[in-house]
């Protein structure tokens, strides 16, 4: 019998600092691979590729770049994948994420004089995720942790004025976890949401990051600023 072929989900982490994210998609990966299923560790940015290697040598401080062109850079980072992507989510790989684009705005947007809607919009279509996992951890439990590295970006006042950008792009669907937990407690809370996840996604189609009106629920977004020749509220 021919069994139709179910795609893979997308699944983000997302969260400050040092509050564990790679750790837990390490361990996740690892765990759905085990269990029988197929998924496949991805982060952003990715420093291999060209642009990759531009955005990494501004992180490590050897290269300037203008703050609007580094967001570019970041974005267009992102949908250089987007291929690869799709093509492992629709061959039935399941995708673990460490950042994506809501890191993008969320960083950019703790820049003196960026506003978020600017920053969402090279993103905007981008495969949107099935799951966001967003960690978090209070600063004084991440100053317990590893020391902050030498990278740009890696300082706590910085760090703060991202963290409050993520509570504003924060989604309904999001589910938050308390990080502040052993490894292992985690990664069973993690488990068990992600594995919920990829059963429900299997069958459905793979959305397009910030392009449906419905995912702004809280009415950060001017949408009656949006109008057609009657004037009235149009969907962009
Ligand atoms: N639940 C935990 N409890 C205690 N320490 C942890 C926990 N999870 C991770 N760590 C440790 O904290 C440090 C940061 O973890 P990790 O690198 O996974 O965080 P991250 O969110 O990926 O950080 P970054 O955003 O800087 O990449 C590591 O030294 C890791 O071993
Ligand atoms: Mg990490």
């Amino acid at each position: 019998m021919l069994h139709k072929m179910t795609r893979g989900a997308l699944i983000v982490f997302e969260g400050c600092d040092r509050c564990g994210k790679t750790t837990q998609c390490k361990k996740l990966v690892d765990a759905l691979n085990r269990d029988g299923g197929k998924a496949e560790f991805m982060r952003f940015p990715e420093r291999s590729t060209a642009i990759g290697q531009t955005i990494s040598g501004y992180l490590e401080k050897k290269s300037e770049l203008e703050d609007h062109a580094v967001h570019l850079l970041f974005s267009a980072n992102r949908w250089e994948l987007v291929p690869k992507m799709l093509r492992l989510l629709n061959s039935g790989t399941t995708l673990i994420v460490d950042r994506y684009a809501y890191s993008g705005v969320a960083f950019t947007g703790a820049k003196p004089g960026f506003d978020l809607q600017w920053c969402k919009q090279p993103d905007v279509g981008l495969p949107k995720p099935d799951q966001v996992l967003y960690l978090t951890l209070s600063p004084e439990e991440a100053s317990k942790r590893a020391a902050f590295g030498t990278e740009r970006y890696e300082n706590t006042e910085f760090q703060e004025r991202v963290a409050k950008n993520f509570e504003i792009l924060k989604e309904h669907d999001w589910k938050i976890v308390n990080a502040g937990k052993s490894i292992e407690d985690l990664h069973g809370e993690i488990k068990s949401i992600v594995t919920q996840t990829v059963e429900s996604s299997k069958d459905k189609p793979i959305l397009k990051l910030w392009s449906n009106p419905s995912e702004y629920p809280n009415k950060k977004r001017p949408l009656e600023e949006v109008t057609n020749e009657e004037g009235e509220n149009v969907p962009v």
